[in-house]
């Protein structure tokens, strides 16, 4: 081990790790194609892992059917004081959880490999950049971070003798007995712990081998830790995509979005502009997180910390996401999507046809007549984001790339437009804290319709409240801050059909969006925000009735003041730490609303 690393603290801590889980073996890898090929070919033959005929060094794994998501009641903030988790997280003291944690871990790796994964969250080097090394008794989890991460040796050497990194421990939870045959997904959900010391930057994940339980440095080190990390160093890491939007003229602008989990934020980050807008482009930074640091200059510079794609598998098909369908045709895994008779992977929305016959997430027959669905509904791929046909050309820049607009969008199927922008700074950061969600599939024992504030309920590792602290006085220090826009692209009629036809329809959105960022864009006051009229929007391509578009935009008073309520239920949990300037966002809102007739549509202000 010490030919690989001189690290004194790194060493130690292996060592440590190594007393605790006892491994039969430990393996630190270095992150090489050879490496790599080696530990599928191993996880081909425990079953885990089957190999695609059809698809090119890819592959399908199928997990414990009781282990197929983040578990987010089993999530913890273990900060020192339970104020400091926030009403919103699972809270425990740190002792207590290290205590009741050191039990569990304690020869939990009996029989097994301990792979010592190390890796960089951003590109080798860059100064927004955080290292990580994570000890996992999962071949699944080291090959994974392979993807979604710069693991390896390249690591290593950033991180060199005195560098600083996050230690992830993580076990799947079922140490072996002699001659015991392993599971093909071993898990033990009924222990699952995925626990945060923010004070002293470590994770502790047990029990649960799937996706955000399991690649540490997603979720929980660059969402969970690097928001404390953020608040004490002044930087923002947020659940958002990044995008580079060109106009016909070649100007390049970067947006960064935030939706809640399967929104459809990978769809956006890749989305093709529709008919009648030709001249436009869309490139691609990341689909998932961003990592924010104010610049000399004063704009706001993103990452993308990740290496990788961790998409939503169902929904995604040719006419929904075609860069996605391109992504995916080599080096990818797949995992608890359906398997076609001709050794290839099949979920609901890759095509329109269903196929005759495919093998099902949980390894049953499975035909169109089925009355379950072929795919897990949080079924996922991970691929790697270099093979992304709109990749953008500085998504590797260390320095990031320039942010002009932050949008935020839940998933809402009635009484919210379809976009409006924030008077400024800090009515953004009101719109963004109290946006509301219906629930999705990539979390387990989730409420129908929750406050998912920035998209960051299941993630922010500290006070909610000192977090929208925190986004104030980001904006407060610097000069001119980016806009801040409310999006929805869920809204539905009353017979429950979808209003708004998204995906690449949604780039009419954006690009109302970057004409408010440069000053071009018309716009009309609503007690929300800036509106768009319909004569705002570029409508080439695409008929859109009018009136259809102010329903679409409409505002009932009714409604809009049972919002506020709900804003006030949600700020009352924060009562001690809540900023004053949110309060007084709510009470303007109040006071607009009021004003203005009982069902506000733009076309009397347009018209
Ligand atoms: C994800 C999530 O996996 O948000 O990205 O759950
Ligand atoms: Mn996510």
């Amino acid at each position: 081990m010490a030919g690989i690393t001189k690290h004194k603290r790194l060493l130690a801590w292996i060592d440590e790790m190594t007393q605790l889980c006892q491994p039969e073996r430990v393996h630190v890898c270095d992150g090489s194609q050879a490496e790599y090929d080696a530990l599928c070919q191993q996880l081909v033959e425990g079953g885990t892992f089957l190999k695609l005929t059809k698809r090119e060094n890819s592959f399908l794994a199928r997990s414990d059917p009781r282990d197929v998501a983040r578990v987010e009641d089993r999530t913890f903030i273990c900060s020192l004081s339970k104020n400091d988790a926030g009403p919103t997280n699972n809270w425990m003291d740190p002792k207590e959880m290290k205590a009741k944690l050191t039990a569990d871990f304690t020869g939990c790796m009996k029989g097994r490999t301990m792979y010592v994964v190390p890796f960089s969250m951003g590109p080798l080097g860059s100064h927004i950049a955080q290292l990580g090394v994570q000890v996992t008794d999962s071949a699944y989890a080291a090959v994974n971070m392979r993807i979604m991460t710069r693991m390896g040796q390249g690591a290593l050497d950033v991180l060199g003798e005195h560098g600083d990194f996050v230690p992830c421990l993580h076990s799947v939870g079922r140490p072996l007995s002699a001659g015991e045959k392993d599971a093909a997904w071993p898990c033990n959900p009924d222990k699952i712990t995925i626990a945060h010391f923010p004070e002293t930057r470590e994770i502790w994940s047990f029990g649960s081998g799937y996706g955000g339980n399991a690649l540490l440095g997603k979720k929980c080190l660059a969402l969970r830790i690097a928001s404390a990390m953020g608040r004490d160093q002044g930087w923002l890491a947020e659940h958002m995509l990044i995008v580079g939007v060109e106009n016909p003229h070649g100007e390049r602008s970067y947006v960064a979005a935030a939706f809640p989990s399967a929104c459809g934020k990978t769809n956006f980050a890749m989305m093709v502009p529709p008919q009648g807008m030709e001249g436009w482009k869309i490139f691609t930074v990341g689909d998932d997180i961003a990592w924010i640091k104010p610049g000399k200059d004063g704009k706001l510079y993103a990452i993308n910390p990740e290496a990788g794609f961790f998409g939503v598998a169902p929904g995604t098909g040719r006419k929904t996401n075609p860069n996605a369908i391109d992504t995916l045709h080599k080096d990818c895994i797949f995992t608890n999507v359906a398997l076609t008779d001709d050794g290839d992977v099949w979920w609901e929305g890759l095509t329109d046809e269903k196929p005759a016959h495919v093998i099902d997430w949980k390894g049953n027959d499975w035909t169109p007549m089925s009355t379950t669905p072929a795919a897990h509904p949080n079924s996922r791929f991970t691929a790697p984001a270099s093979q992304c046909p709109s990749i953008d050309p500085r998504w590797e820049d260390p320095s990031g790339v320039p942010i002009a607009a932050f949008i935020f969008g839940g998933r809402m199927s009635k009484d919210m437009p379809l976009v409006f922008q924030a008077f400024n700074w800090s009515h953004g950061v009101y719109l963004a804290a109290t946006m509301g969600s219906e629930a999705t599939a990539a979390a387990v024992g989730q409420a129908a319709m929750r406050r998912d504030p920035m998209a960051m309920l299941p993630f922010c590792g500290y006070n909610m409240a000192d977090y929208w602290s925190h986004w104030l006085n980001v904006g407060r220090r610097i000069p001119n801050p980016p806009r801040i826009f409310r999006v929805n692209w869920f809204r539905k009629n009353e017979n429950g059909k979808f209003m708004w036809p998204g995906f690449g329809e949604n780039m009419r959105v954006l690009r109302w969006i970057l004409d408010r960022v440069q000053g071009k864009g018309y716009a009309v006051e609503s007690p929300l925000g800036w509106m768009p009229r319909h004569e705002d929007l570029s409508w080439e391509g695409l008929e859109y009735d009018k009136n259809k578009f102010y329903e679409l935009m409409g505002v009932g008073r009714e409604a809009g003041a049972a919002e506020a309520r709900a804003h006030e239920e949600l700020f009352d949990k924060f009562f001690d730490r809540l900023p004053k300037e949110l309060i007084y966002e709510r009470e303007l809102m109040r006071s607009r609303l009021w004003r203005s007739p009982d069902h506000w549509e733009l076309a009397h202000e347009g018209d």
